[in-house]
């Protein structure tokens, strides 16, 4: 089969289309699937370029997210079957979804929502559950209260800021000027253009002093030392962004404020509940735009170019 291989850790140029044996079922619990699309994570440039090279061997094959079909199913396998329309994210540290075919353990399976495409459902699968742990099962966000998204243009965000609307919040995000009314169209309630303005004055204009209940950190930076500085009292911190650096929380302690730092452990139950907000209608996938496979170079390349002149909207996909 085809594959995007890594064999040298580096810049994009280190994705390398390759023939490379298709794999089989080898336990009675796993499925084959066919892969339709994937999608781009900064996960897969950060493995790509050697952040966790000790948690890998080369050669290796990247990527976290799946649509596709079943094509074979081992012998225990009882609720799935050739032909059934699958998404889900490959487990973090396992062979990726860059390829043709991929193997995997029937309890990772979610079927696909039957309302969108096999583009649309692989954006999904992996901000999908990190969403859902975010919102829901971490800041526990409740109807009637307020959350800051920063980053909302991008990947997490354009799903966080659906997802929060959809739980009845009053959603503030950061975004370019160029983006508000599409950020709007999501749901959106206030803007804060991060390039113009300084987001921590602008919620404490917008509260009247008060802060937000929830912030939602997916750019990291000063974002966990600063940001309780436009959160309300006992108000929590999500964030997904690890620093190796020590932070200094004393604004943090001023507000009684409560972290969780989360990193994604791939659940289906958690994108079952994405699953049901896409087939009722609330969540809608945000496609910033659409690779072959082969052109995966430049898929990476729009992800990580800082100075892009059209910005980041959504999640960019691989179509297969
Ligand atoms: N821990 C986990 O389990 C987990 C899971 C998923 C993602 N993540 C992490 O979460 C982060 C976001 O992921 P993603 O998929 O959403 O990335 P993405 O699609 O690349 O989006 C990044 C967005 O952040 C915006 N941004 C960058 N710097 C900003 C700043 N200082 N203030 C406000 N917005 C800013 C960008 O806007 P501009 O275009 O204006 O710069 C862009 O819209 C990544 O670091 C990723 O590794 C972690």
């Amino acid at each position: 089969m085809k594959a995007i291989v890594i064999k040298n850790y580096g810049g994009s140029e280190a994705l390398q289309f390759a023939d490379v044996p298709t794999p089989s079922i080898t336990n009675p619990s796993q499925v084959l699937v066919k892969v339709k699309a994937t999608s781009v994570n900064p996960l897969d440039y950060q493995i790509r370029r050697g952040d966790y090279a000790s948690l890998f061997d080369l050669p290796m094959i990247t990527g976290h997210d799946i649509a596709g079909d079943i094509v074979a199913v081992g012998d225990a396998v009882k609720n799935w079957k050739p032909g059934d329309k699958v998404y889900y994210s490959p487990r973090f540290g396992s062979i990726g979804s860059y390829a043709e075919y991929h193997i995997t353990n029937e309890s990772s399976l979610s079927r696909m929502p039957d309302n969108i495409t096999y583009e649309e459902a692989a954006s999904i699968p992996l901000i999908g559950g990190t969403v859902w742990e975010m919102l829901v099962v971490r800041a526990q966000l409740k109807k009637g209260e307020t959350i800051l998204i920063l980053g909302g243009a991008g990947g997490v965000g354009t799903l966080a800021i659906q997802v929060a609307k959809s739980l009845g919040a009053f959603v503030y995000t950061t975004g370019q000027s160029i983006l508000h009314e599409k950020l709007q169209n999501l749901g959106a309630d206030i803007i804060i253009d991060h390039h113009q303005k300084n987001y921590i004055e602008e919620i404490q204009t917008h509260t009247n002093g008060k802060g937000v209940d929830v912030i939602i950190d997916t750019v990291g930076g000063s974002t966990l030392s600063n940001s309780p500085l436009a959160l309300a009292d006992y108000g929590r911190i999500v964030t997904l962004v690890d620093i190796p650096q020590p932070q200094n929380l004393i604004h943090a302690w001023e507000k009684n404020a409560t972290y969780h730092f989360v990193f994604t452990r791939q659940s289906r139950d958690e994108v079952h509940h994405i699953t049901q907000l896409i087939e009722s209608g609330h969540v809608k996938p945000v496609i910033d735009s659409i690779f072959p496979l082969e052109d995966i170079q430049s898929a990476h390349e729009r992800i990580e170019d800082k100075k892009r002149i059209q910005p980041l909207f959504g999640k960019i996909v691989l179509s297969l």
